[in-house]
C-alpha cells in the first residue's frame, strides 16, 4: 500500500502550472456522449476519477484513447445505454452520464453513484429535474432504470443549487427539440466551463454561471478539441501548502476569478498576492493570522472543497477560527488525525473551532477522502519530524502526484510504498 512521506523545515519557492479541472472534466468526459464525431481532450492530468469515467464511456462502446495528455473519444460507436453499478460505484459524477445518454437514446438505466465520503449524497434534485423534462425513473435494487421517450424541453427551477443536478440537466436538454430554462442554477466555473465545451461542439447553452441556464434545443453535435480550466482546488491547495511553509510561489494556468473568495481570505491571513489573467502569485513572510470565521457555501461563497485545506492552515495560524460547512455534514473526517499530530480542533455539529498551533508534530496519519486527504498533506509540510500518510488513493482522485507537485516547489516529500 503507498503512502506519502513528509517532512517540514522547507519553504515552497518557484513556479508550476496547474492542470485542468479535475470538476470540469468529469462531466465533459459524461458529456462527450453528445457527440456525433470526435471529442479531443487536452491537457488531462493522471487523476484516478478520470481513468473511472473513461472506463463507463468504454463501457458503453465508445471508442476511448489516450496518449500522453491528450484523449480522444469517438462516442459515434456507442451502442449501449447501461451504465454498471460496479463502475460507477465509486465516483459522484458517474451520475452526469444519464443526462446525456437520456438526451442522446431515450433510454438509460444506471446505478447509483459512488463518490467521496463526505456526508450524505442524495440525487433528488437530479431525479426531480429529469422527471421535470418528461423521464420517468423507477428506482430499485440499486438502479434507476429511466425511460426518455416522452421528455421534452420545459422550464425548471432547482430547489437548491447543485452542480450535478445543474451539470445533468443541461446535458440531458441539449438534443431536446425547443428551449430549455433552468432556474436557480449552479454557477460554478466548472458548469460554464461545460457549457463551454458543449457550445464548441455546436450546442446552443446560454446563461451559465448565472442563476438562469437556457439550452435550446439542437438536431446533433460536431467534433471538437477542448481544453478545460485549471483546477482551482489543486490551485488553492499549492496557495495554502505556500502560505503555511511562508514561502513564495507563482501558480499558473489559472483563473484569479475562480479563487476570488478563497484568495481574499488569504489576504486577510497576511500573504501577499498577486492575481494577473491567468496566474496567482502568493509570499507570506510571516505566520499567518488566524481568520475569525470561514462559512462554505455554493460559488462564489467560500468552496466547501477548501475547507479542509483551511483547516489545516487554522490549525497552525496565530489566534483561533470558527469554521461552518454548509453543503455537506461528513467534511471534518481528518479533526482526529490532525489532532494526533497536536491540533487544537473541537467539533460540534457542522462547526469546528480551530485554536492555532505554532508546529505541529509528524505522525502516522490516514485520509478518508480526496480533500482531507490533502489536508493532511499540509499539515505534514509544518509538522515536526516525518508524517506519513496512507490511504493516498484517495487523494489520487483529484491531484496528480501531490508529491510531485509540491517536490517541484522545494518541500521534502516522497511516495513510499
Ligand atoms: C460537486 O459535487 C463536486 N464534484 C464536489 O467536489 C463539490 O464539493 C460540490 O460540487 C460542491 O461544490 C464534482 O463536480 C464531481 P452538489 P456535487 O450537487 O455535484 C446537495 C471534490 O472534492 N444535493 O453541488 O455532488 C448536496 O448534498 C468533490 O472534488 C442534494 O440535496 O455537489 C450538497 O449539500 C467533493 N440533492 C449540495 O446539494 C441532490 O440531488 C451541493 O451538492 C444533489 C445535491
Amino acid at each position: 500500500m503507498e503512502k506519502l512521506k513528509v517532512h517540514s523545515g522547507h519553504k515552497l519557492f518557484g513556479s508550476i502550472d496547474i492542470c485542468s479541472s479535475k470538476n470540469a472534466l468529469l462531466p465533459i468526459l459524461a458529456g462527450s456522449v453528445l457527440c456525433d464525431g470526435e471529442v479531443t481532450l487536452l491537457n488531462i492530468p493522471n487523476f484516478s476519477d478520470i481513468d473511472k469515467m473513461c472506463a463507463i464511456l468504454r463501457s458503453l462502446g465508445a471508442g476511448v484513447v489516450r496518449f500522453g495528455n491528450t484523449i480522444s473519444i469517438n462516442a459515434k460507436i456507442i451502442d449501449k445505454t447501461v451504465v454498471s453499478y460496479e463502475l460507477g460505484k465509486d465516483i459522484r459524477a458517474s451520475i452526469i452520464f444519464l443526462g446525456a445518454i437520456l438526451s442522446k437514446f431515450k433510454t438509460c438505466k444506471i446505478g447509483q453513484p459512488g463518490g467521496c465520503m463526505i456526508g450524505s449524497r442524495p440525487i433528488d434534485l437530479h431525479i426531480k429535474g429529469l422527471r421535470a423534462l418528461g423521464a420517468k425513473i423507477i428506482e430499485e435494487h440499486g438502479y434507476l432504470f429511466c425511460d426518455g421517450k416522452d421528455m421534452k424541453a420545459s422550464t425548471f427551477t432547482f430547489e437548491k443549487q447543485s452542480v450535478g443536478a445543474t451539470e445533468n440537466l443541461m446535458l440531458a436538454s441539449i438534443l431536446l427539440k425547443g428551449n430549455t430554462i433552468l432556474h436557480n442554477c449552479a454557477k460554478e466555473p466548472e458548469v460554464v466551463d461545460l457549457a463551454n465545451f458543449l457550445n464548441s461542439m455546436g450546442a446552443n447553452v446560454c446563461g451559465a454561471g448565472t442563476n438562469t441556464i437556457t439550452i435550446y434545443g439542437v438536431e446533433k453535435l460536431h467534433s471538437t478539441t477542448y481544453q478545460a480550466i485549471g483546477d482551482r482546488i489543486v490551485a488553492g491547495t499549492y496557495l495554502v501548502a505556500t502560505a503555511i511553509t511562508g514561502g513564495n510561489v507563482e501558480i499558473c494556468n489559472i483563473n484569479p476569478k475562480h479563487l476570488g473568495y478563497v484568495l481574499k481570505k488569504l489576504a486577510f491571513c497576511g500573504c501577499n498576492i498577486i492575481a494577473k489573467n491567468d496566474r496567482i502569485l502568493l509570499s507570506a513572510e510571516k505566520r499567518c493570522k488566524s481568520l475569525k470565521s470561514i462559512t462554505t457555501g455554493v460559488f462564489p461563497k467560500f468552496p466547501t472543497d477548501m475547507q479542509s485545506a483551511f483547516l489545516t492552515l487554522m490549525a497552525v495560524s496565530k489566534g483561533s477560527c470558527v469554521i461552518q460547512e454548509k453543503l455537506f455534514d461528513g467534511r471534518f473526517k481528518q479533526v482526529p488525525e490532525l489532532v494526533k499530530m497536536g491540533a487544537k480542533i473541537d467539533v460540534f455539529c457542522n462547526m469546528a473551532k480551530v485554536v492555532g498551533v505554532e508546529r505541529l508534530s509528524g505522525a502516522d496519519v490516514s485520509a478518508t477522502d480526496l480533500r482531507a486527504g490533502a489536508g493532511l498533506v499540509l499539515a505534514g509540510l509544518n509538522a515536526d519530524g516525518y508524517t506519513t500518510i496512507d490511504n493516498i488513493h484517495f487523494i489520487d482522485r483529484g491531484y496528480d502526484h501531490i508529491e510531485r507537485d509540491l517536490s517541484l516547489l522545494g518541500a521534502e516529500i516522497e511516495r513510499i510504498s
